[in-house]
């Protein structure tokens, strides 16, 4: 039996407390409001409606900065692909990380920021020629090439000296959703270094003479727990650099590192990570008598996704057989993850308190499959009108969000020390009529 149904089978009423871990940092209960950021929840929604997509800048730094402390030697790039929006980028600039973009779109995104070039990398399995002459023409420092076609096409399109890294499947199972985990075998990223694919194209890439291999790169999947599978990575990266015997500078070990979504889910243990990652990685390079490659990591969803609380307003409230439905103004259209990866999310009720009793939360949208929380605890009185909030939603929200059912997409509302402030604003009829002809 769950909490959600234990909970209203004894008829208890909990006291407000606010599930560790999960919110941006300094959130506080205001009575039955929700400050996040200095602005309690209620402002925010009166203010800027419902979907709103609250986003703490002081959580976004510190995490930020946590990976900077815990690996002072290490390149630290933001994936932006996680929350792709040009006033976050210039948060990750102002603290000292690097940015990795994937697309035209996102380099336009960066420019747009300003973003220095020199620490931008290009990432994708496919990059059509508009992303590779977009990221040549903007300068991008390095390019991670996935594919031979790619070699050949950025080998004509470069100019002599563009830095690439290669892109290496090392076998490893990330232990994550099937969907994020990109380290296994036979799947579509990367060359394999079982095969001797990464071996082989190490050596194209040294034989183009506009390209100059800077690194080796590996990502192995997103929303990773387990340290031993960034170990054993490292362990065969460095087996292959020894192999290759040509002198590689630089080790991309990727993203990946989890954030807690649920009550009593832990925060990822990033000091531990990098003793064990580094002394790995010193180890196997003095075993191997290779020089010992500069560490870069990607970080998207452990900076910005516990930074993220989502405001809806509940619409109607329906009793079915064995649940209760609690239907919000949003829905898989600014949360698509419950239906793609089963991801799963708490939710409160912000301004009242109440005996409470479990519920499914669900979005607008016309498909069963869209519900954004199940068996959640919440007033057993909840009716429309009232304000929900969901935290952990900085990461992989505004960036899948897409316009089903022309759903205009939310406003991603930046909060710090009292004070809110649009960084995207929300989308409008105007705009969905934009691109129709
Ligand atoms: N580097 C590369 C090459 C990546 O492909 C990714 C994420 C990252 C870094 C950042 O990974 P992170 O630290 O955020 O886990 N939409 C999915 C996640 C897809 C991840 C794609 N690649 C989700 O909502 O869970």
């Amino acid at each position: 039996m769950t909490l959600a149904e234990l909970l209203p089978s004894i008829g208890c009423s909990t006291e407000p407390v606010l599930e560790e871990g999960l919110w941006p940092d300094g959130t506080r209960l205001d009575g039955a409001d929700l400050v996040i950021g200095g602005v309690p929840a209620t402002q925010l929604a009166a203010r800027f409606g419902t979907p709103c997509q609250v986003l703490d800048e002081r959580t976004v730094r510190s995490r930020a900065r946590a990976f900077l402390r815990a690996l002072p030697d290490a390149e630290v790039v933001f994936a932006d692909k996680s929350l792709p929006c040009p006033e976050v980028y210039r948060w990750m600039a102002a603290e000292g990380l690097s940015l990795d973009v994937s697309s035209a779109g996102e380099v336009a995104l960066a420019r747009a920021a300003g973003f220095p070039a020199w620490r931008i990398v290009l990432h994708g399995n496919v990059k059509t020629s508009e992303d590779l002459k977009a990221a040549l023409e903007h300068g991008v420092s390095r390019i991670v090439v996935d594919s031979f076609d790619e070699i050949a096409q950025l080998g004509s399109l470069a100019r002599h000296g563009q830095e690439v890294m290669i892109r290496v499947t090392p076998g490893v199972d990330a232990h994550t959703h099937a969907a994020i985990a990109t380290g296994v075998e036979d799947q579509k990223f990367g060359f394999s270094l079982a095969s001797g694919a990464a071996l082989e194209e190490i050596l194209r890439v040294v034989e183009q003479p506009s390209l100059r291999l800077a690194g080796l790169h590996c990502h192995i999947g997103s929303q990773v727990r387990h340290v031993a599978s960034y170990e054993e990575t490292v362990r065969r990266m460095v087996g292959l650099i020894a192999s290759c015997g040509v002198r590689i500078e630089q080790l991309d070990r990727g993203g990946g590192f989890c954030a807690p979504y649920l009550p009593g889910e832990s925060s990822f243990d990033l000091f531990g990570f990098s003793q064990r990652v580094l002394g790995v990685l010193h180890y196997e390079c003095a075993v191997h008598r290779v020089p010992v490659p500069r560490l870069l990591v990607e970080p998207g969803r452990s900076i910005v996704a516990n930074a993220g609380v989502t405001l809806y307003r509940v619409c109607a409230v329906k009793r079915g057989v064995t649940r209760t439905f609690v239907a919000v103004d949003g829905g898989m259209s600014d949360n698509p993850r419950p239906a793609l990866y089963g991801a799963k999310y708490a939710v409160r009720l912000v301004g009242r308190g109440g005996k409470l009793r479990s519920a499914t939360v669900v979005g607008r949208h016309c498909e069963a499959g869209d519900v954004l929380a199940e068996d959640v605890l919440l007033p057993s009185d909840v009716h429309s009108g009232d304000l929900l909030a969901v935290p952990v939603t900085g990461a992989y929200h505004h960036a899948l969000a897409s316009n089903y059912n022309q759903v205009c997409r939310p406003p991603v509302v930046a909060v710090r020390d009292g004070v809110a402030r649009p960084i995207a604003r929300r989308e409008t009829e105007e705009d969905l009529l934009r691109r129709h002809v």
